[in-house]
């Protein structure tokens, strides 16, 4: 394990406050009597005077956040136990940015990319105050092939060539940031480390430039922004789901391929499971992981269950293809504030070559309060709940880096952003959950009446939406079947029947009720049971694979919809009560067994004994 190798840079300016995790610096006059330019989120260092342990200068990593003349506010990603005024301060003249290369999937990060594992390994679990590791490792060898030859023009953002990681072909792209067209000037096969030269290009004027497996980015810039623009790569309409082999999710409030979603929640309703569910099966390349932890206790559990959980399409370890980002509440603020960028950097670099990215943040609730810390101590003007003014447009920054991206080499690669909210008291009324909302294109509201009744995943479908599924009825007809859109809206209409019936009855009683209303409750409760409540635990139910949700929709829906007759009020709630016990053992039994086919004959044998087989509802 290597230090990284520090930057040619010298004591520009000098600590002159120190306020928790936020320290003033103030620009030094050079040796020509001019004091330094200090930057906006220019990464700086700090070197106490007063030494570490053992005698050891420590350098504290900081951001600067706002610049006033020659002084600046500067967030510390470390404790600043110890830090005071006089003490120098180095300028990097650069942005917070994260290393891309091969090596990234499997791994552990904090909010500053630095490897949790590695970290345990060379210092035990918490990395000392002020030292930095690498975040991918220099000394591994890669096995690159080329793409391209001698003589070829190429600019940002072309693949070069491959190194294999895991199952998937990483591509090499020429730097994100990197202006002009370069000519291939020699380009070699074979084993490299990550910071080894595997091209060399000429800018034109005989100037050559190196390329190596890795390079940076700053992460509070979009990736593909320049190759946007230039044309190189193109932004498409997200335009298909993302399967998550969660019905609910599915049939009845898709998240589409490179789109946007968010989970709110009160304390217990059930994200932290629905997330891991999702992350689990959900039909994509890869997936990032951005813990920001309600409790410290939870991001270990997701640490240590993630590797032993099995990839259901590969077989192989989830962690393969899987990264991990992760802050406990006793991190930093700052540093929590940083995490969720440097997750969605990552899920850009992966979508840049072509792969489908999900990227779950759990909880971004926790991220807004970070960066409302911040705010409160940069004393800037309040907006709602004291969150900062700009908490909207910080949240439709996030979520605008979900999206489609054809490549530079015609590659279509997704960042699909699902993120968690956990308003205190479960009351979405609040600030992060309302400017989320007003940006997410997919709702999934947990209810806690619902968790309290066990009704899993707790997602209330009386309050959730999702605007993809009229976007993407045309996908549905196709794949599904024609009017699938429309069947399932009249399936919402039933829930919806359904709650109407059962807010009667609270009222007056059964009894007050007719027989058709209390035959729609049953059937919005039937459809509730055995198609919205979905057993995570269940080894066949945990995961239902889109055609199977297609085969038990088209029951449901005949169910639903279709006129029967009963004697009275027992005798219906006693033929749901019996077919929902049916169905709910078809859930739990795999297709084509011969439980499975029985249990399908005996529910079809039902509905026919007590239906009178017209379609109306
Ligand atoms: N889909 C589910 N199936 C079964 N039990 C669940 C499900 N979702 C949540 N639970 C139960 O609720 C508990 C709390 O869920 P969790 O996801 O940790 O809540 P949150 O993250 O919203 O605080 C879980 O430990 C589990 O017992
Ligand atoms: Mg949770």
């Amino acid at each position: 394990m290597a230090e990284v190798t520090a930057p040619a840079e010298t004591v520009t300016a000098r600590i002159v406050a120190v306020q928790d995790d936020l320290v003033q610096i103030e620009a030094q006059p050079g040796p020509d009597g001019t004091p330094a330019t200090l930057v906006k989120n220019e990464v700086v260092y700090i070197l106490p005077s007063l030494l570490g342990d053992g005698g050891r200068q420590e350098r504290l990593k900081a951001e600067v956040l706002r610049v006033r003349g020659t002084t600046a506010d500067a967030q510390v990603y470390e404790s600043t136990q110890g830090v005071a005024v006089g003490d120098p301060v180095e300028q990097t003249g650069q942005l917070l940015s994260v290393e891309l290369g091969p090596g990234l999937l499997g791994q552990v990060y904090d909010g500053l990319q630095a490897p949790l594992a590695n970290v345990a390994a060379e210092f035990g679990i918490f990395l000392p105050r002020g030292a930095q590791v690498a975040p991918l490792d220099p000394k591994k060898k890669w096995s690159f092939t080329p793409s391209v030859k001698l003589g070829d023009m190429v600019a940002a953002g072309d693949v070069v060539g491959t190194v294999p990681e895991g199952r998937f072909a990483h591509k090499i792209m020429v730097p994100f940031n990197w202006t002009g067209r370069y000519r291939i000037a020699w380009i070699q096969k074979g084993s490299a480390r990550l910071h080894d030269a595997i091209a060399r290009l000429d800018d034109g004027s005989g100037h050559e430039r190196e390329i190596s497996l890795a390079q940076k980015w700053p992460v509070r810039r979009a990736l593909p922004a320049s190759l946007l623009r230039k044309a190189s790569s193109r932004r498409l309409f997200p335009s298909e789901p993302v399967l998550t082999s969660q019905r609910l999710i599915d049939t009845f409030f898709p998240i589409a391929r490179g789109g946007t979603a968010c989970i709110p929640g009160p304390f217990g309703a059930g994200k932290t499971v629905l997330q891991n569910l999702i992350a689990r099966n959900a039909q994509v390349d890869i997936v990032i992981v951005v813990a920001c932890g309600e409790r410290a206790g939870e991001v270990v559990e997701t640490i240590h269950e993630f590797p032993e959980m099995t990839d259901p399409t590969s077989g192989g370890s989830l962690m393969d293809r899987t990264i991990i980002i992760c802050n406990t509440s006793s991190m930093p603020v700052a540093a929590r504030e940083a995490s969720i960028f440097t997750g969605i950097t990552l899920g850009e670099y992966y979508r840049q070559m072509g792969l489908d990215v999900l990227l779950i943040a759990d909880s971004t609730s926790r991220w807004a309060q970070a960066m409302r810390e911040t705010s409160g101590r940069l004393e800037e003007i309040p907006g709602e709940e004291g969150f900062p003014a700009y908490l909207q447009s910080s949240i439709k920054g996030l979520y605008e880096r979900a999206g489609v991206i054809r490549g530079n080499d015609g590659e279509t690669g997704s960042l699909t952003m699902i993120g968690t909210v956990s308003p205190a008291g479960g009351n979405f009324d609040e600030p992060v959950t309302q400017a989320t909302l007003s940006t997410v294109k997919c709702f999934l509201g947990l209810s806690s009446e619902r968790a309290y009744k066990r009704f899993y995943p707790a997602v209330d479908p009386l309050m959730s939406w999702s605007r993809y599924a009229k976007q993407m009825a045309g996908w549905y007809d196709e794949h599904m079947e024609p009017g699938w859109v429309t069947r399932v809206a009249e399936m919402q209409e039933l829930l919806e029947d359904g709650a109407q019936v059962e807010q009667m009855m609270q009222v007056t009683g059964e009894e007050g009720v007719t027989m058709e209303d209390f035959v729609t409750h049953q059937k919005a409760l039937f459809l509730d049971m055995v198609y919205l409540q979905q057993d995570a635990f269940d080894p066949v139910d945990a995961s239902v694979a889109i055609e199977r949700q297609r085969l038990t929709f088209a029951r449901v829906y005949d169910i639903a919809t279709r006129r029967f007759e009963f004697p009275d009020k027992a005798a219906a709630r006693t033929f749901f009560t019996e077919l929902t016990g049916l169905f709910k053992n078809y859930n739990y039994t795999a297709t084509k067994t011969p439980d499975h086919e029985q249990l399908l004959e005996k529910i079809d044998a039902m509905r026919g004994s007590a239906g009178i087989g017209a379609q109306a509802r």
